[in-house]
């Protein structure tokens, strides 16, 4: 949707924070039957980085919100929602938002999760910008994170190559100049569901000890499928973001896609044609983060200097679900 009435919501500060524990390719060599050529041709991943034995999401959610509160110049007591993307929640309930709304001890502000699968963080914008705009609320924190090598299978290789943890968070207010979200667009299609689930432990398959033994309680891929679906969706989703923001490729500071995989990543900078050094990547730093990754991404642009006062940057993703969506946003 265009934003026709040019109020707009804005990024006030944002922040992320990833485990110390880094696991290279070549520690995967040792676990697997893989090599580090594969996983780099292939994906793009040099590194992740993996939680301790005691870290859940909310760990990783607290400390990213912390930083992007500071950068905010917020304190907590500041906020008055919290929203958690995220596809591994501490528990199923309570929500992994309720979880950090403890861990910042940020009082009885309302707090809930949203599950998009790797779109979630771009969900969350859209569904921020119209509790903001309709004036429900003025500053929402915002958090995509992620402890994936959690609910992945460390012994498949299809799998436990590409997946790692880490947290991110945006603290979001209404806009009151150019800058802010021009436009979004999303989509869902749930009858591809089953080419990108976790299957067990929910109420379709509980867990019992033979969910557990056929590792139901694991990330299962079709890679291959979700791959071109991947490619197709992000493309229709960044040009559809563009159409109603109304601007064109030549306008894009930078794309910046879900990173999933450095061969999608440069096959939707190739289908809406932006060159190269403007579509931007981290994957091979911290594997595929889901939600994470696209905020984790603009705070990077933003502290290394590479975003300036009215750049505009196009966010494009992709996930389980199917979900997929794409938001331009002028800095
Ligand atoms: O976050 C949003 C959703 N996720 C995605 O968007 C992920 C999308 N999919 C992908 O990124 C890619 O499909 C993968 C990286 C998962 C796989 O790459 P691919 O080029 O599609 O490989 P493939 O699944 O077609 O497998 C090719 C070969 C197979 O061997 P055969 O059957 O040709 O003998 C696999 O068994 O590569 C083999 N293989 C591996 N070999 C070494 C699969 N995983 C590995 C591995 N190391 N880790």
């Amino acid at each position: 949707m265009a934003r026709k009435n040019k109020r707009r919501i804005k990024i006030t500060g944002t922040g992320f924070y990833v485990p110390d524990k880094v696991l290279t390719n070549a520690d995967l060599e040792k676990m697997v039957d893989t090599s580090d050529e594969w996983i780099t041709t292939r994906t793009g991943i040099k590194e992740r980085r993996v939680v301790s034995e005691d870290q859940a999401t909310s760990d990783l959610a607290v400390e990213a919100s912390r930083i992007a509160l500071q950068n905010a110049g917020l304190k907590v007591k500041d906020i008055d929602l919290i929203v958690v993307a995220t596809s591994s929640p501490d528990t199923i309930f309570p929500s992994t938002a309720c979880w950090v709304q403890k861990g910042l001890g940020a009082g009885y502000v309302p707090a809930f999760d949203l599950s998009a699968g790797c779109t979630g963080w771009l969900y969350g914008m859209i569904v921020a910008e119209g509790l903001i705009l309709n004036g429900a609320h003025k500053r929402i924190l915002l958090v995509g994170a992620e402890v994936l090598t959690k609910i992945t299978n460390m012994k498949d290789r299809n799998t436990c190559v590409l997946f790692g943890d880490a947290g991110a968070a945006t603290v979001l207010e209404e806009s009151h100049d150019e800058s802010g979200m021009l436009s979004s667009y999303w989509k869902a299609d749930g009858s591809l569901g089953d080419l990108l689930f976790l299957p067990g432990g929910g109420s379709r398959i509980p867990t019992t000890p033979e969910t557990i033994a056929q590792n139901l309680h694991y990330i299962h891929m079709k890679g291959n499928d979700v791959f071109k679906h991947a490619v197709k969706r992000m493309g229709e989703a960044a040009s559809e973001a563009l159409k109603s923001a109304g601007i064109t490729k030549e306008d894009i500071a930078y794309l910046i896609p879900h990173q999933a995989n450095i061969r999608i990543i440069e096959a939707t900078g190739r289908r809406l044609k932006v060159p190269p050094e403007k579509v931007y990547s981290n994957i091979h730093k911290y594997g595929n983060v889901s939600v994470a990754s696209i905020p984790i991404s603009v705070h990077e642009l933003y502290e290394e200097g590479k975003l300036k006062k009215g750049d505009i940057i196009l966010m494009v993703a992709f996930g389980a679900g199917f979900t997929w969506a794409a938001a331009a946003y002028r800095w």
